[in-house]
């Protein structure tokens, strides 16, 4: 069987992504064949591709799909050729068919399309440790949450407010703010036109909140650090603009003995169990009609580089996937 895949020789904008056909090889011991469906577009990509995280290279690139399980390696137990499957955190998933360590295959379970499981895995459980396990989210809180009407905002926004939590969500524009409206957030916050902290003291009395979940980085961190309350959890998960600068001891003192974490979810689903639990929790989320998933926008793999381009414009909603 032969694959076609994007391929970087370097880092960089995103025409470094180039596309090859090879052979793809029999699936080795412990991994799958799968012939896939649907490719998930996640802002890690952007990172590794960019160069904001090195990587050795060339590289193939994508973290994310679901598809069909074409063949067996020996040694795999629990899944069968045939089986619809998604996994997320395997690096050359911008690929039509591929083999894949077992270890990190999830069955898409029946009600689930495999375009949703595609758009939904890595993002849904970036919500779930986020407001079940990085900071427990408790019913009756005030949360702010950066980016909430693109791909995590849309997920985590629905998944806090089925806590019982009052979300508060910060985007761009009124299009924007409608939407995060529509997505779980009592409250929609436009950076554009509005002082973020100000509406924050406003909504909480003056309080502030208790954890700020920011994936902007460099240009919002001071105002993260402004809308924590006393005791408050900064939570500092990506860089759209940029990491966040390095964070003085002195400096959570002096805001209010707060604490400072930099999650990320290769952690929190690197144990199978921990992954099992955590694809568990969105795929129920889903079925429960709880978490609706957006894909708003939907390419064929050859336009790879214009998805990239749009996502960094900041210029998508919900979540993007591929058809390769
Ligand atoms: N640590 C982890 O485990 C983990 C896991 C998954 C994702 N993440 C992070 O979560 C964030 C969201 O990921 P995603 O894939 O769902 O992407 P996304 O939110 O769909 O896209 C990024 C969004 O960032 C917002 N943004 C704010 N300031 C921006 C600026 N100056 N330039 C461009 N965009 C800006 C834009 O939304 P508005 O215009 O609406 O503000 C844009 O839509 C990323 O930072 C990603 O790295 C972290």
């Amino acid at each position: 069987m032969t694959m076609d895949r994007v391929i970087m020789a370097q880092q960089g904008a995103p025409d470094v992504m180039q596309f090859e056909t090879l052979e793809l090889p029999d699936p080795g011991e412990g991994e799958v064949q799968i012939r896939q469906k649907a490719i998930g577009l996640n802002y890690m990509d952007v990172y590794q591709r960019s160069g904001h995280y090195p990587m050795p290279l060339p590289s193939p690139l994508g973290l994310e799909a679901a598809g069909e399980i074409t063949g067996l390696g020996k040694g795999v137990a629990g899944l069968a050729v045939g089986d619809r499957v998604v996994y997320g955190g395997v690096l050359g998933a911008y690929a039509t068919t591929r083999n894949a360590p077992a270890a990190r295959v999830l069955k898409i379970p029946d009600g689930i399309s495999d375009d949703v499981a595609a758009a939904s895995l890595m993002k849904g459980m970036t919500a779930e440790y986020l407001l079940e396990r990085t900071y427990k989210v408790k019913p009756g809180e005030k949360v702010l949450f950066f980016a909430a009407s693109g791909g995590v905002g849309q997920i985590a926004g629905q998944w806090g407010k089925h806590l019982g939590a009052e979300m508060i969500g910060v985007t761009s524009g009124a299009d924007n703010c409608g939407r995060a409206l529509q997505m779980g957030y009592s409250h929609a916050i436009d950076r554009n036109s509005e002082d973020i902290a100000e509406r924050v003291k406003e909504i909480t009395g003056g309080a502030g909140v208790p954890v700020v979940y920011d994936s902007i980085g460099k240009a919002t961190f001071e105002t993260s650090i402004e809308c924590l309350a006393t005791y408050g959890m900064f939570v500092s998960f990506g860089a759209t603009t940029g990491e966040a600068p390095a964070v003085a001891p002195s400096l959570l003192q002096h805001a209010g003995s707060l604490y400072f974490t930099r999650p990320t979810l290769a952690n929190y689903v690197g144990p199978r169990a921990d992954l099992e639990h955590s694809s568990a929790r969105v795929f129920r989320m889903n079925l429960d009609g709880h978490v609706t998933v957006n894909i708003n926008q939907r390419r064929p793999l050859s336009e790879v580089a214009a998805a990239h381009a749009e996502l960094e414009a900041g210029s998508t909603t919900g979540s993007t996937i591929f058809v390769p």
